[in-house]
């Protein structure tokens, strides 16, 4: 099969090489998948940099989310038979034609997605989910101020903010990104480029602030600015490069929780919470109230995975961005 291999820690995406390597065997509990459709996302820049917290041994294939069809299912695990279509992650070997994984780390595609949208489903809407509702308790009618709206997680939490019957601010870096913001549930869109963003979005409340702000860029100081008596920040990501430290004074005077929230780590410290979000998320793809946006272009071919890479590094893309290894359909095993 065809397949990304980095044998030593690359300048950037665009040293990346495709090489022809042996089908994955699949291990006891694991599922070997085609691969339809791999997630990009900006840690795979910084993963085969040796920039990242995980540092796979070389060889190995980077790409962390896929969708495709299991070609071998596991004898111990029945939920999964060949032909299903499946959706999951693995810390690695996403940018090939085949993957093993863990049939743990898989689930059935909801009806009403295609393996592109299924592509980036497993890490943005979980992660926007417990932000929103374990995280930061979201409520009917709150007022929700997204960061960096209309990038993967970001549209996530719009969609399910709207479908929790919250009012949503969509914040972003330039005003091209409003009317896709709008497309997806926002009510108003404010561009954080712009020093005076806090008082648009005080404005937009009549004065009395966001209650939640949903932060994957690390705008907590300026948002505490425009967050209500009583509001939740919750902190995502570090999109901008940098980690603050905030005056927490402000944290004092309105009242505020600031919260993180680290989806991956759910696995390991808080297991039993992980169905409830899933579950909650089947059901709000089925009744077509979360839908993933997926780039335009998807990039076809392994060899565009360096493409699809640089495009999000250089902050050109919105949804997510998805890569079909296969340009043609792949031979019957
Ligand atoms: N905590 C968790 O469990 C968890 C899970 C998934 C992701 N994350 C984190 O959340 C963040 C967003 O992830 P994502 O998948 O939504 O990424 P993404 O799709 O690449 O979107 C990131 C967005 O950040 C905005 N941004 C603001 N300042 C930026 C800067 N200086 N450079 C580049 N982008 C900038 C950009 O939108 P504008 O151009 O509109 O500003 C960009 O579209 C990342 O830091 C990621 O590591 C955390």
């Amino acid at each position: 099969m065809r397949a990304i291999v980095v044998k030593s820690w690359l300048k950037g995406p665009s040293d990346m090489e495709v090489k022809d390597i042996p089908i994955p065997t699949p291990k006891d509990g694991e599922l070997l998948v085609r691969v339809d459709s791999a997630g990009a996302n900006f840690f795979d820049i910084l993963m085969v940099q040796g920039k990242y917290q995980i540092k796979p041994p070389f060889p190995f294939t980077p790409g962390a989310e896929f969708s495709g069809t299991v070609v071998k299912a596991s004898p111990s695990d029945p939920r999964f038979a060949t032909g299903d279509r499946v959706f999951g992650s693995n810390p690695t070997g996403a940018y090939a034609e085949y993957i093993a994984v863990p049939s743990i780390q898989c689930f059935h595609i909801p009806p009403t997605l295609s393996f592109e949208q299924a592509a980036g489903f497993y890490i943005t809407y979980p992660t926007s989910y417990a932000g929103l509702v374990l995280r930061a308790g979201i409520k009917q009618g709150d007022w929700v101020l997204v960061h960096a709206a209309a990038g993967g997680v970001g549209i996530a939490a719009i969609q399910i903010a709207k479908a929790l019957g919250a009012h949503v601010i969509a914040a972003v870096g330039s005003d091209s990104k409003f009317e896709l913001c709008r497309q997806q549930g926002a009510e108003h869109c404010i561009n954080y480029s712009e020093s005076t963003w806090p008082a648009k979005a005080l404005e937009l409340t009549s004065g009395k602030g966001v209650d939640i702000v949903y932060d994957p860029v690390g705008l907590v100081e300026k948002s505490l600015k425009c967050v209500a008596w009583n509001g939740r920040i919750v902190v995502v990501g570090f999109a901008a490069g940098t980690i603050e430290s905030v005056a927490t004074n402000r944290i004092l005077l309105k009242n505020v929780a600031v919260t993180g929230v680290h989806w991956g780590a759910y696995v390991r410290n808080e297991p039993e919470r992980i169905p409830e979000v899933w579950d909650a998320l089947f059901k709000l793809a089925e009744d077509g109230l979360i839908k993933p946006v997926v780039y335009e272009p998807v990039f076809s071919g392994l060899d565009r995975v360096k493409d699809a890479l640089s495009a999000i590094a250089g902050r050109q893309t919105h949804g997510k961005v998805v890569v079909r290894p296969s340009e043609l359909p792949l031979p019957k095993l």
